[in-house]
Parts: C-alpha cells; structure tokens; sequence
C-alpha cells in the first residue's frame, strides 16, 4: 500500500492542549503497511515524531519533522482458563477499550476510565490511575523498529515498566512506533478501591459490593469533577510527574513542612503530591496571559484561550523554579515536550 504524506498540516484537533502548530510533513496510519512504506521512502533517517491522542504532548512551536499519526483500529479477545487476552490496536482510544472490557465483564482496568489518550501511548509513559498501572495488566505489545523496518514483539520484562516510564521513554525514545498491545486480564480479579476517592464516592453512593462498571462510573466522576475536560478546555492532564524521594531527604522536608502529603513506596522511598507542592506556592487557581493553573488541581497546566505552548512551557518553567527554591525538590515534566 502507498502511503500519502501532506505538507504543511494544522495539529490544533490533534493535541488535546489545543495548541496552534503546524507539521511541516504529516501521514496518517491506518494500517501496518503503511509503516513499511514510510521506511522504504527512508523518512525514519530524518526527525519523526509518533503522535498518537495528542494528550500528552506541548507543541512548543511548528513541528519541522514528519509526524506520524497513529491511527490503526481493532480490538479483539480470547479467553484462555482465568485469564483473558485483549488486543488493541494502537490507534484505538484508550477510554473506548476500558468500556469494551467492562462491557464484556473483563475486569482490570476500570480504575483507568476515562484517562485520555490512545492504546499505542499506554505503555509509553505507563499511564496510571486510582491504584492502578498499566503495567499491572499489560501482557506485551507489538512495535515497529524505525532503525530496521521489521515488527518486534516486547514482553512486559522488556519495557522496563516503572512509575510513569518505559523503555520507550528512556533508552529507545523515537525508536520503536506501538502498533497494537495485548493486555492479560485475570477474569477472577478483585476490584481495586484502595484509593480513598473511589471508596467514600461508593460510600455516598451506598454501593457495598461494586462491579467493574461502578468503579469506572465512580471513577470518571471523580475524574469530571476535579480535572478539565480537554473536550473543552485545553489541557494534557497532569503536567508534572509526583517527585519520588529517599528516606533522608523526606525526613528533612517533612520536619519543615509538616503537612506535606505523600505516599510511602518501597525501599524507603516516599512519592510527594507534586500539585501540594505546587498549590503552596500558590500557583493554584492562577492566570497569567492564556495559561491558568486548574484551580482545582494544581498539576494540570490548561490552555485558558489561545495560549502558545512556549507559554505554557514558560509558565512551567517558573513552577519548577519556585518548587525548587521552596522545597528543594525538582519537578520533572511528565508532558512531553516538542
Ligand atoms: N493535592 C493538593 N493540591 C492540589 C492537588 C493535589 O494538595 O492542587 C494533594 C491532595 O492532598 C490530594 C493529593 O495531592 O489528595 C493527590 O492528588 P490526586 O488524587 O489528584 O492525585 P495526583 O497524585 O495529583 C495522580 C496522577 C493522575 C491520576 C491521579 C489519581 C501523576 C503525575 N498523576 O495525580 O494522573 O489521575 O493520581 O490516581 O501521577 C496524569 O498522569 O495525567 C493524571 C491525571
């Protein structure tokens, strides 16, 4: 199959920030093959970028590359004894592929409902929420080798899956391009409400014994009232990932800062809330020019007009700064950043 490639392309509807930049090349992939001929044209030997739901990406300026735009659909099963193998194309939305499952009483990843973005960019930054990894249900995903044209196939050990970060972040960055990932789901799982929201909204709710369905209701509910919908106001979720820091370190700022909040996490780490930070340096609720500082969740940075993402960069950068100079902590951007 041939494989068009347009010049000059606005991705304003393609990024959820909806930032007004334009790629000076752009394809559309529908199908694998067409990932095959874009390597025979030799177009991975120049800069590319993969996008794919474009919600969690800053257009700082015109992309000068080519952007790959995934787009590929499918989804499918199989049941194997307990567990059950669902395979998502990469293009495929992530939200659509939680209610396939949850509509074919596939239990896992209901805590996940509702975080944007598409199935390819799941593994990528190990998305999570409420309780929940990906990594905890992924089973492997199929990718295409841009440095030599051929599908590989990546186990979970392989992606070196830890909070918010892979292998396709890290060591590969621009490599490979996710054409589709099989999640392995146990049919018999418990339902995850460890995380205090989704409890007391199910307490409000006078649900004892919740199905998958509740909890990806209950779930979308908490996630409607407290962060933006990027259907309508530009925003890639959150901008920051949560700071995770040693024992000793932790000991110091918690003495100073007693009403810090964190979680504690294995080997005598401690994850911070990243937007407590942020809100005691009182960025919450703040608007300067287009950007405003959601104000009721100090991590998501939106686009509160016609922002550019050297704005909102800018703005980011300031955030960082007082972080820095407050707490002696550095934010690192869990947005990336083109
Ligand atoms: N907090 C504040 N002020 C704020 C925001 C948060 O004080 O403005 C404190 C509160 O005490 C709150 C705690 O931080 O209870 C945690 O906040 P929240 O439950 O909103 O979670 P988060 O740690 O800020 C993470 C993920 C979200 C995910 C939620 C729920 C990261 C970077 N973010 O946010 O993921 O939805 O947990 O599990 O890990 C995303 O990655 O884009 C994303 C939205």
């Amino acid at each position: 199959m041939g494989i068009h490639i347009s010049e000059n392309t606005a991705l304003g509807s393609f990024n959820t920030f909806r930032i007004a930049a334009f790629a000076a090349r752009y394809a559309k992939i529908t199908e694998e093959t067409a990932l095959v001929a874009l390597y025979a044209k030799g177009v991975f030997a120049n800069p590319f970028f993969v996008l794919g739901g474009g919600s969690n990406v800053l257009l700082t300026g015109n992309y000068q590359g080519l952007v790959v735009h995934m787009a590929i659909k499918g989804k499918q099963h199989f049941i194997e004894g307990n567990y059950v193998y669902v395979t998502a194309s990469g293009g495929e939305i992530w939200n659509d592929l939680v209610w396939y499952c949850i509509n074919h009483h596939f239990p896992g990843l209901e805590n996940m409902a509702l975080i944007p973005g598409s199935v390819g960019a799941s593994p990528v930054q190990n998305i999570g929420a409420y309780g929940v990894e990906l990594m905890d249900v992924f089973y492997s995903c199929r990718a295409f080798d841009t440095h030599t044209g051929e599908f590989v196939t990546f186990t979970k050990e392989a992606c070196g899956f830890s909070y918010r970060d892979s292998i396709f972040k890290s060591k590969y960055k621009g490599r490979y391009i996710i054409t589709s990932v099989t999640y392995k789901l146990h049919l018999n799982s418990q339902q995850n409400t460890s995380y205090g929201a989704i409890q007391s909204e199910l307490d409000k709710r006078l649900i004892s014994s919740p199905t998958i369905r509740d909890i990806a209701e209950v779930v979308s509910h908490i996630r409607v009232e407290k962060l933006p919908d990027p259907g309508t106001i530009g925003n890639a979720g959150s901008f920051f990932k949560n700071p995770v820091i040693h024992k000793s370190s932790f000991n110091t700022l918690v003495e100073k800062f007693p009403d810090l909040v964190y979680y504690p996490m294995p080997e005598e780490e401690y994850k911070l809330a990243a937007g407590w930070l942020i809100e005691q340096c009182g960025w919450k609720g703040k608007q300067v020019g287009n950007v405003l500082i959601w104000p009721k969740q100090a991590l998501v940075i939106t686009n509160a007009g016609e922002a550019t993402g050297s704005e909102i960069y800018a703005i980011s950068e300031k955030i960082i700064e007082d972080v820095a100079s407050k707490f002696g902590i550095s934010l690192e951007r869990e947005v990336n950043i083109l």
